[in-house]
């Protein structure tokens, strides 16, 4: 969507600090021997406390109130009782949700325990690479800074970058357009006007360039079983950085 009046933030931010609100709450649970059914059920109770509704429930039937995806499962993943956090795991907790016809989006990646010394450098390098890519949103710059900027960083920390999942327009419904690369697109014209909503979430990996789809019919994995990193925020488009909403 694109912003129309000072109501559209307000919406905005509301949306924003519910899945915001989740998403913390959840990682600060992550624990080895938690289920993710456990973590979806404490994004659950607080969705439902600020009185907005689990987006992929409500666009696409997911059966789980928030996605939850461990190690080599990159996004999608459905929470499970039998699913349990290991030390060493990486964990990606995303949330998104529509509160009074205003949707946002979130997600972060969590160690579980102790983790490796790579691990970490993943988790360490895909914020980076988020950051990198949010300090490219500025109204009037091309929409391909974004990817370049994200795909720089991977690369500067010695790891990759899934081709196949982009960030996505938001705001009035969980996937809208435009697609947002995480990747440099060289043809690609569009500019970043002021007030446009999108999302940006670099998925990094350890090998991998694309996610393939589980068996399950939800989950996407990393094509090669390679560990996976994500960080996502909602965020406003302006002439002056961006409104990170989440
Ligand atoms: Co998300
Ligand atoms: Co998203």
């Amino acid at each position: 969507m694109s912003i129309n009046d000072e109501q559209d933030i307000v919406g905005l931010k509301r949306a924003g600090a519910a899945v915001a609100a989740a998403r913390d709450a959840m990682g600060a649970h992550v624990a080895p021997g938690v289920t993710t059914a456990e973590l979806d059920a404490i994004g659950k109770e607080i969705l439902e406390r600020h009185g907005a509704r689990s987006a992929p429930q409500l666009a696409y039937g997911f059966p789980g109130v928030t996605c939850i995806s461990v190690n080599d499962r990159l996004a999608h993943g459905v929470p499970s009782p039998k699913c349990v956090l290991s030390a060493g795991d990486l964990v990606n907790i995303d949330v998104s949700a529509e509160l009074d016809g205003y949707w946002a989006d979130t997600g972060a990646s969590f160690p579980v325990g102790t983790v490796s010394a790579q691990a970490s450098a993943l988790l360490r390098a895909t914020r980076l690479a988020l950051e990198d890519g949010m300090s490219r949103a500025r109204a009037g710059a091309p929409l391909r800074n974004i990817g370049r900027a994200v795909e720089r960083r991977a690369r500067q920390c010695g790891f990759q970058v899934i081709r196949n999942l982009c960030g996505h327009g938001v705001g009035r419904h969980i996937h809208e357009d435009p697609s947002v690369p995480n990747t440099f697109h060289r043809q690609d014209r569009t500019v970043l006007r002021a007030g446009l909503v999108i999302t940006i979430e670099p998925f990094l990996t350890m090998g991998a360039t694309m996610a393939v789809q589980d068996a399950d019919g939800w989950t996407l994995r990393s094509c090669d079983g390679s560990l996976g990193a994500q960080f996502e925020h909602t965020l406003i488009v302006t002439g002056k950085g961006p409104i990170v909403v989440t």
